[in-house]
């Protein structure tokens, strides 16, 4: 059966935490020109969304990680699937996020910029899920917490489904 969406968090309030969320980076990065890193596909609308409300010179660059398959479990091993066209060594560096699960995609990624040198490198996630972390994660720009759902809506998708939905939702 095609799961149905149930309405978790509505478009008001998530252009409320984003204009939120833009005001603390726009105040954090005074000065600067961040390079904001989004990760394919499901941060797209969160991106988009979020450089119009910044007050800053932003650049924007995306990579692609595995991810999901057709379940809804993490498949253990990540790797980057389509690699950065911006240099980051001494960039200040935040990376955009739709959904922390169970935190390995983003600890992966983090290792893997902090490598490359920035000059700083902070992350901005839309949606969390901390009861399902197995490693630690610094989130330094949060939208909301979210219950042990599978959530969809606002660019997250469920077998590329659900991308278009204009609230967050959850799959029943
Ligand atoms: P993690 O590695 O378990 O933290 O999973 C991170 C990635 O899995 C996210 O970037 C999403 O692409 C996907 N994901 C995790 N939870 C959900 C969900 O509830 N709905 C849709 N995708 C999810
Ligand atoms: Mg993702």
């Amino acid at each position: 059966m095609f799961p149905q969406p149930s309405v978790l968090i509505t478009q008001d309030k998530i252009k409320q935490a984003v204009a939120r969320l833009a005001s603390e980076i726009s105040r954090d990065y005074q000065g600067k020109q961040p390079l904001l890193i989004g990760i394919l596909k499901g941060s797209f609308v969160f991106m988009a969304d979020l450089i119009r409300e910044l007050d800053l010179p932003v650049e924007v660059d995306f990579v692609k990680l595995s991810s999901y398959g057709a379940g809804t479990e993490t498949l253990g091993k990540v790797k980057v699937v389509q690699g950065l066209n911006t240099k980051i060594k001494g960039r200040d560096v935040l990376v955009v996020e739709d959904i922390v699960d169970t935190g390995l995609t983003i600890s992966f990624l983090m290792d893997y910029l902090k490598k490359k040198r920035p000059a700083s490198l902070r992350l901005c996630v839309l949606t969390d899920k901390p009861s399902r972390h197995q490693v630690p994660v610094t989130i330094d720009y949060l939208g909301f917490n979210v219950p042990n759902k599978f959530i969809v809506g606002y660019g997250i998708d469920w077998n590329e489904k659900f991308r278009h939905l204009q609230d967050i939702c959850y799959l029943d």
